[in-house]
């Protein structure tokens, strides 16, 4: 049978152990897979930031895993560039063109439950008065004057006041009326902003992280002082496995699942806020680059990273091709507009859109690429290398970049494999 050569491009200068856990995983993996009537030899190569020739570019990548090509421009031409030639997880096509907001207003179109939500113009226009490129007393006329306190009245208290294209909780305010609004906005500075209706004494939050049509549900507590100890249950319980109701973990990656599968987003996070009557929220779900470090999601860090391989070989074995972004948007709209002809429940349509998302992963040859290709011992052999010293090197060298007080670190070191501890005994 004749062999073929297949390569994962690797971009992911932020993220220490995530890259080299994908990396030494699939080394270590070695995988020889026998699909379509070829062996796929699959390695990983190291995409580094460096002049191209851009008329006769290429690349020998069969796919990229592209975390963080938003923050550079280079990386980022360099990728659309090739993008044809390859199979690119994350494109930026997709991600800059979709923001916070619009991804807001489709998902309230297709029936999800999205709290109220308006957009409004940056508060300051220093940039655009003193850029000698527009002419003020053209642009300036198109602005129209808006009522804040209208507005405010209309998404209703308390509302969180945060930028379209944000991220990390920078400028997000949380205001309980008019007066907390205005000022909030006053100094808001130069970036479009949403104001959204809270999601008040919510019971739960969740963030989902979908790698594919695999979507890992995570509590979150947003009240935490650290970011990084957000995805702790509480002080004292590190991980609750079963902390969602069979139909409540349903619903959550049926969500994450669409969204993603709507804009072809191969990895993105989805976060939900939960209420007492089982409503459930999305109320932040585009993001180029998913938090995937160890330092936060610790115990669910390693399910992440095998997702992640799980999906890249087969992407690279089945040469799936990437479309160009919204191509099936119809399909959505279409089941939306004969749900509510014939009145169905949310279920029903979200059962529909899961169907429509599937087909959009191949879901099924997905599932069937891992059950026979990847073989029995797949978990058994990612396992071996989660508890292998190799894993434990990079566990302590991400742990020791992450917390700068040197003293601190032997005790986290200890706190992160204790975790760490947990997830293998779990899944052994
Ligand atoms: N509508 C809402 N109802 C309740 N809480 C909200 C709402 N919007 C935002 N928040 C709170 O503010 C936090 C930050 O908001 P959001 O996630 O939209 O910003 P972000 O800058 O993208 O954050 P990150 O990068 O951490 O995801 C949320 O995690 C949540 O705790
Ligand atoms: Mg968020």
């Amino acid at each position: 049978m004749k062999t073929v050569e297949k390569t994962i491009g690797v971009m992911d200068p932020n993220a220490f152990a995530f890259r080299e856990s994908v990396e030494k995983l699939i080394e270590c993996l070695a995988p020889s897979i026998e699909y379509n009537g070829v062996i796929n030899k699959v390695s990983t190569r190291r995409i580094k930031c460096r002049p191209y020739d851009v008329l006769n570019a290429k690349t020998t990548c069969h796919a990229i895993i592209n975390r963080g090509a938003h923050w550079n421009p280079h990386h980022n031409s360099f990728f659309q560039r090739v993008s044809h030639q390859t199979y690119l997880l994350n494109d930026m096509g997709s991600f800059f063109a979709i923001n916070k907001n619009t991804s807001y207003g489709h998902m309230s179109e297709l029936g999800l439950k999205i709290p109220n939500t308006f957009a409004l113009p940056q508060e300051d226009n220093t940039e655009l008065e003193n850029s000698t490129k527009v002419s003020p007393d053209l642009i300036f006329p198109e602005y129209e004057m808006f009522n804040l306190e209208e507005i405010g009245e209309a998404v209703g208290y308390p509302a969180f006041l945060k930028p379209q294209d944000g991220g990390g909780w920078v400028g997000v305010e949380k205001v309980d009326n008019y007066e907390e609004l205005l000022i909030a906005y006053k100094k808001s500075g130069e970036k479009p902003q949403n104001l959204q209706k809270a999601v008040d004494n919510y019971k739960e939050f969740v963030r989902c992280v979908g790698m594919g049509p695999d979507i890992i549900p995570m509590h979150y507590n947003a009240a935490s002082e650290y970011s990084h100890d957000r995805y702790f249950r509480s002080d004292d319980v590190v991980v609750d496995t079963n902390f969602l109701e069979k139909d409540a973990e349903k619903e959550v990656k049926q969500i994450c699942k669409v969204i993603n599968a709507f804009y072809g987003w191969d990895h993105n996070s989805c976060e939900t806020l939960m209420t007492e009557n089982g409503d459930i929220h999305p109320i932040d779900f585009a993001n180029a680059y998913p938090d995937s470090s160890l330092v936060s999601l610790h115990y669910y860090f390693p399910d992440l990273v095998k997702n992640c391989v799980k999906w890249m070989l087969f992407v690279v074995c089945s040469e799936r091709k990437k479309k160009i972004f919204g191509h099936d948007w119809d399909a959505y709209y279409k089941l939306k507009a004969k749900a509510d002809k014939e009145n169905w429940s949310y279920h029903k349509l979200l059962d529909g859109y899961e169907k429509l998302a599937d087909k959009h992963y191949a879901t099924k040859d997905f599932n069937k690429f891992v059950k026979n290709n990847l073989g029995k011992d797949f978990d058994k052999k990612c396992h071996d290398f989660f508890s292998g010293e190799e894993f434990d090197t990079i566990l302590s060298t991400e742990v020791e970049r992450y917390f700068k007080i040197p003293a601190e670190r032997p005790a986290k070191i200890e706190k992160y494999r204790d975790i760490h501890k947990l997830w293998l005994d779990d899944n052994k």
